[in-house]
Formats: structure tokens, sequence, C-alpha cells
């Protein structure tokens, strides 16, 4: 028999991250030494009372039921970190969507919110994950440049007025994986009032919001005056609280957004591991132990690594914050080809920037998840070529 994939299928290509690792494994096994800046995987250790939280929650069975939508404590906590970090109210019944990390709510969300042939506004450089939920709701991207002329954001005076209205959703990510753009509040003024002269939906992705090296948190997208009225964020437990394979996350927001969410879901899905969320509680009600820490070691190896590649002739991209570099490498080469010949003759792995879209041409994407020993030894590296 002869099984072949749906059509659909052919909008979704093998991701390059595989080619990188089997790349980087066979310099490896010829003697040389590997420092991989690849993948955006927190390499700190989560709390003790995290893993103690599961670790003890687990032992008891009644914990291995279906969850459906979460436990009501988890929302609780989702709110009480909202408002201690950013004096943003949320209503835990309404305004807050328990996700199985956020990429599982990032590809589901234009099947919530798009018919086939409607417009989802979202840039390009972007996070990959966006345009696998845009193909598989048969919705169209139209990609906003992120120009270096423009800090890095999208400039919605170029978004022709045909497209706007075809526009069901604006994806919005600061600071951003790969682009490390800082949030600023006229931004997401220009955004929100940019949304609702278009009825378009805003989902602005949060992942890196604890990471940020100034004295002062930047603004949240719901801080800013109407974000509420047209807008939802995504946040994660995988980044700020290095809890990437337990796959918890969540959406707050608009409640209307949040309940259109919530019915999709409830057909998908039956829930997180209960241990699971009652450890990610525990996380959200003691973040400062956690992202205090976290902006220490992630300041300095910002610093390091950007100061670094400067040596080497490297322009790359302003920020404040983040958990990646974005770096443009002197050389006409393409992005891929010089990834590829930066794993072999410097055994360093970064991600083509072509991997997030073509406007990242001539550059790649250097993830902050090394010590900085390690880093210093990748710049030493990257020096040959
Ligand atoms: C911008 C952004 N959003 C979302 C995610 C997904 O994170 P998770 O599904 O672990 O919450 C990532 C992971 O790399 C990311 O970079």
């Amino acid at each position: 028999m002869m099984i072949q994939p749906a059509k659909r299928m052919a909008v979704f290509e093998e991701a390059i991250f595989g080619q990188l690792k089997q790349r980087a494994s066979d310099v490896q096994a010829s003697g040389r030494p590997v420092v991989d800046l690849s993948l955006g995987s927190p390499d700190l250790p989560t709390l003790d009372i995290v893993r103690e939280t599961l670790s003890e929650k687990s032992l008891h069975p009644e914990q291995y039921g279906y969850t459906l939508g979460g436990i009501d404590r988890f929302n609780e906590a989702v709110a009480r970190y909202y408002d201690r970090t950013t004096g943003v109210t949320l209503d835990p019944s309404t305004e807050v969507l328990q996700t199985m990390g956020s990429q599982e709510g990032l590809v589901h969300l234009p099947l919530a919110f798009c018919d086939p042939g409607d417009v989802v506004l979202t840039t390009n450089p972007a996070y990959v994950a966006y345009e696998a939920g845009i193909r598989l709701a048969g919705a169209e991207p139209y990609e906003m440049p992120l120009l270096k002329e423009n800090d890095f954001l999208p400039d919605f005076d170029d978004v022709p007025e045909d497209v706007a209205r075809r526009a069901k959703l604006l994806i919005l990510n600061l600071p951003g994986n790969p682009v490390p753009a800082n949030p600023t509040e006229s931004f997401f003024k220009r955004a929100i009032a940019f949304a609702k002269a278009h009825d378009i939906v805003i989902l602005h992705d949060a992942a890196y919001s604890e990471f940020y090296y100034t004295d002062e948190r930047p603004i949240g997208f719901l801080q800013v005056e109407g974000a509420k009225d047209v807008g939802l964020e995504t946040n994660s437990l995988s980044k700020s609280f290095s809890l990437a394979g337990a796959r918890i996350a969540y959406f707050v927001g608009n409640a209307e957004a949040i309940r259109i969410m919530k019915q999709l879901k409830s057909n998908l899905d039956y829930g997180v591991f209960s241990p699971i969320q009652e450890a990610a509680i525990v996380a959200l009600d003691h973040a400062e132990q956690m992202t205090d820490r976290l902006r220490d070691v992630f300041k300095e190896r910002h610093t390091v690594l950007r100061n670094g590649l400067a040596s080497l002739g490297w322009d790359v991209a302003p920020s404040t914050g983040g958990m990646f570099l974005w770096a443009r490498y002197p050389s006409d080469e393409t992005s891929v080809d010089f990834a590829f010949r930066a794993i072999d003759e410097a055994g360093v792995v970064m991600v083509p920037g072509t991997t997030f879209g073509t406007a990242g041409e001539g550059y790649v994407r250097v993830a902050l998840v090394q010590d900085v020993d390690r880093l210093r030894q990748a710049i030493e590296q990257l020096s040959v070529l």
C-alpha cells in the first residue's frame, strides 16, 4: 500500500534543526570542540521547590485523572503573577486559559479566529510556529518585514488597505525570537490603534518577558490602554522558569477571545498532568526567586556575546532583552551556507536567519544558552572564519 501525505503537508517542511544537530555531531565525533548556540532551550535549573512539588504530588494516585481545562488555582496564580509584576488585573475565571506550552495555543489560535482565505499579519522574520498555525487553518500569512531602519519593528502604515481589511489576527513578539526588538508603549499603542481600526485580534507572544537587562521592567502589552479590548497575550513557564519539558503555558486577556479559544481547546485535549500544574503554581508564586537570578546570568552572557561578536566585526541588532542575538556576519554567503561552515570550521552551532523568513538572509540567530566561559570559547573559535 502507498502511504501518501495529505496535500496540506506540502507546506510543512522538515525543520533545519535536525540537520544542524547532525553536522555538529559529525564535527564533534572528529574530535573538535563544539559550542551549541542553536536552540532556545533554557539551561538553568528550575527552583528546588518546583521540582519538590512535582515529585511529591506525583506520589498521589488521585493526581492522575484528566484535568480538562485545568485547576482553577493555576489561573489564580497567573492572575497574582500579572498583578505583582505588571499591575494588570485579570479575572481568573474568564481572562486566563491554560495551554500545553504556548506552542500548542499558538498553532491552534488561527483555527479559532480565521476562516480559509483570511489573512494573519505576522512578521518576517518570525518564530516558526506562527506560520504552521496559519497554514493549518487555511489562512494566509501577510509578513511585515522587520528592518534595521525601523528598529526591527513592523510598520503598520505599509500594510495595504485591502490586506488590513481581510486580516483577522495580528501576531507580535517582543522581545522576539529570533529578533530581540524591545517592547515600547508607543509601539503597542500604534498596534492597538491599527487593530481597532480594522477589527483585528492582536496576539502578543511574551515568551521572553522576563529576559530584560534594563533596570526597569519593559512595558507589558496588557499594561497599555485598550490592549484588553483587542488582544491576548501568551506567556509560558518554559523559558522564564526553565520548565520547557513540562509543557505548561497560558493565554490571558480579552474574555471573549479566551472563551472562543476555550471552546476550541475543549475539543482538542483533556488538560495538563495535575502535578505539573501544581509545580507551575509554585513557580508563579515564587517567580522573583527564579527570574532575578535568570536576569543576572543572562545579562552577563548578553554583554559577553554582544561584545565578542562586535569585536569580530559582526553587526549585532541592538537589544536590551531576549534570549537570542540577531547578528549579521561579515561575509556574502547565504545564511545557510554560513551556518554550516561555522559548524565545520569553527565548531559553533547557530541558526541560519532564513529559517525564520526571507528577511533573515545575511543573519544568524545566536542563543544565550551556554555559560560565559563557553561563550568566550565560541567567540575564539569563530575568530577563524
Ligand atoms: C517566541 C516563542 N514563542 C513560543 C515558544 C514556545 O514555547 P513553549 O511551547 O515551550 O511555551 C517559543 C519557543 O522557542 C518561542 O521562541
